[in-house]
């Protein structure tokens, strides 16, 4: 079983979104999957339950918790013969992100372009880093044209952290899917969005399992 955590200190940078989305290609691949909601707000869960009363779908399985119950959760989850657990963090509470990176495989940090939201990165790259757990920054909400993914990556390289390659674009596809229990690439299969969740994915995938795709148990 691997652990993914998706963390940020900041707000509304598509922690919930890419946790949600990953674990639906995940499962899509053959994998069972668990999300673990460490948001207050519940927002993963809520999705759940939009997923489970408007499309009759119970899977993956989202979990509503505290931090500090992680540890028998995620136990509990291996036992079960998960595969793959995927801990949404939640914004600000920076003892959460040090809880919640101690038992990730990997670390993906979601982050607008701003200048403010690559600060607030840096508290959660400081955890990581005490921590000594691989980790790559994604930049999330990208407009189609610009300067900002090469000046993301800029500073991303400037802290010495990880760019991700693959970047997630500004796209309607993503609240419309998500505010209505499903992940992008069920939305919208043949939209950017899809292609590039199935690009996250398989970077993903390598970072967890030093190869673009994990074949199927
Ligand atoms: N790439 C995107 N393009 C456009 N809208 C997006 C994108 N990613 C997420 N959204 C929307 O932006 C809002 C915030 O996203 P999301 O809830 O995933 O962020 P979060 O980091 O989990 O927020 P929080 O810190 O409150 O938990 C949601 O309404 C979501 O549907
Ligand atoms: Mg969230």
């Amino acid at each position: 079983m691997k652990v993914i955590a998706i963390l940020s200190q900041k707000g509304g940078v598509g922690k919930t979104t890419l946790a949600t989305c990953l674990g639906v290609a995940a499962e899509a691949e053959g994998k069972t999957v668990a999300i673990l909601d460490l948001d207050p707000q519940a927002t993963a869960s809520f999705w759940s339950d939009e997923r489970a009363g408007q499309h009759d779908l119970d899977s993956p399985v989202v979990s509503s918790l505290q931090a500090i119950r992680l540890k028998p959760v995620i136990a509990a989850a291996k036992k079960a013969g998960t595969d793959l657990v995927i801990i949404d963090g939640a914004a600000v509470a920076r003892d959460v992100a040090h809880e919640a990176a101690s038992f990730a495989d990997f670390v993906l940090i979601p982050t607008k372009a701003a200048v403010f939201d690559t600060m607030s990165m840096t508290h959660t790259l400081d955890v990581v880093r005490q921590l000594g757990k691989p980790a790559a920054v994604v930049l999330t909400f990208a407009s189609p044209q610009g300067q900002e993914r090469a000046d993301t990556q800029q500073t991303v390289g400037a802290l010495g952290a990880e760019f991700c390659p693959v970047t997630i674009g500004n796209r309607k596809a993503f609240f419309r899917a998500q505010s209505t229990g499903l992940a992008v690439q069920e939305y919208e299969p043949k939209g950017a969005a899809a292609q590039e969740i199935a690009a996250l994915y398989s970077y993903t995938c390598m970072r967890l399992y030093g190869a673009a795709k994990e074949p199927t148990r």
